[in-house]
């Protein structure tokens, strides 16, 4: 069926596409059809940063940035869905167009640049759904704010959502937001997580609900820099780093006709990096932090190849709009299988 749908989907511009999929599925949810796109699959539950997750494998974020569908797609299989990136302020991102599939290499390149309703408007739409699932919110600072003062964009963004978030990740790796990447390194890291770190323990106080952090990392940076910033992130009492967002990099994709459009590139060409990023995050870190891993998922397999590589958890994006959602109940069984297979039951 899904090839029939992604062909036509594929007649349309990526933008409208998109658009026009999140709209059915939040519409086929309201009237209760949407557990028609999947069945449900008996899988191994994951623990982690003090949440249970049904399932190993989760939907990235930048799919559903004002959370109008999460519902809909968490009921489509997903063990978790993180949604956003949003910011303090509703902003429409870069102009268009900011969306390119490459098919051929199984990629996409986008400079979205945080497109997005604001996030009084997402708080708005979370509060709407009866959503049982595990919702993770992404969060990043708007393009006006500079990054010097990105700090309060963030906390602005984290006291907003976190009543509502099982967990929060602050994302600094986008390259469409111009310096954003330069908060992984340094004292801008220690300057922008600490503050996070402390709202997160002071809500946790207040009112007895734990809300797990957790960062973004690009997988565009060298093994001493990873080591780096796992480093911090471990020292900063972040609850797991997630990697990882899309690649600067042209491997893979050149001589394609989009190839040299600005922006990131996801899907096939990203899975190498991505579970090299997360291999050297694992191994440096001997289990002090959780990794999500994310980048280039396109088959069960390839699920479990990021869970061998040091990865507790998954996210997957590209592969969905290549793939169609069988690719999450064939993520879900081949990782439900393998973390069975290591857990010896
Ligand atoms: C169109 C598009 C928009 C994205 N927007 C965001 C975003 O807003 N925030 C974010 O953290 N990641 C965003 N991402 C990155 C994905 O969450 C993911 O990290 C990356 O695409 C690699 O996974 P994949 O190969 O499975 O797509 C976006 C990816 C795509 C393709």
């Amino acid at each position: 069926m899904y090839p029939l749908i992604r062909s036509l989907l594929f007649k349309l511009d990526p933008e409208l596409a998109h658009e026009i999929t999140l709209d059915l599925l939040s519409a086929s949810h309201r009237l209760g059809l949407s557990r028609l796109f999947s069945e449900p699959v008996e899988s191994e539950p994951v623990e982690l940063m003090g949440l249970t997750f049904p399932n190993a494998v989760g939907l990235a974020a930048g799919l559903d940035k004002n959370a109008q569908a999460f519902a809909a797609l968490g009921a489509m299989g997903f063990g978790f869905v993180e949604v956003g990136t949003v910011t303090p302020k509703g902003q429409s991102g870069n102009p268009k167009p900011r969306l390119f599939r490459l098919p051929e290499h199984e990629a996409i390149i986008n400079r979205m640049g945080f497109n997005n309703k604001g996030v009084a408007n997402m708080v708005t739409r979370i509060k709407q759904h009866d959503y049982q699932g595990v919702l993770g919110v992404n969060i990043g600072k708007n393009l006006t704010t500079s990054v010097e003062d990105a700090v309060q964009d963030y906390l602005y963004c984290l006291n907003q959502v976190i009543p509502y978030a099982d967990y929060i990740t602050a994302n600094i790796s986008s390259p469409n937001t111009p310096g954003l990447r330069s908060l992984q390194f340094g004292d801008s890291l220690t300057e922008l997580i600490a503050p996070l770190v402390a709202a997160k323990t002071r809500f946790a106080e207040e009112t007895g609900k734990h809300v797990p952090l957790a960062v973004k990392i690009s997988p565009d940076m060298d093994t001493d820099e990873i080591k780096l910033v796992a480093d911090s992130l471990h020292k900063l009492a972040v609850d797991a780093i997630i990697a990882t967002n899309t690649t600067l990099s042209r491997d893979g994709v050149q001589g394609h006709f989009h190839a040299e459009e600005a922006g990131g590139v996801s899907g096939a060409p990203v899975k190498e990096l991505s579970t090299k990023t997360i291999k050297i995050l694992s191994d440096h870190l001997q289990g002090a932090l959780p990794i999500i891993g994310v980048g280039g998922i396109s088959s069960g397999l390839d699920a479990v190849e990021k869970l061998q590589a040091g990865a507790s958890l998954v996210q997957l994006y590209s592969g969905l709009i290549y793939q169609g959602p069988d690719l999450i109940r064939e993520a879900v069984l081949h990782t439900s299988g393998f973390l069975k297979e290591v857990s010896g039951r």
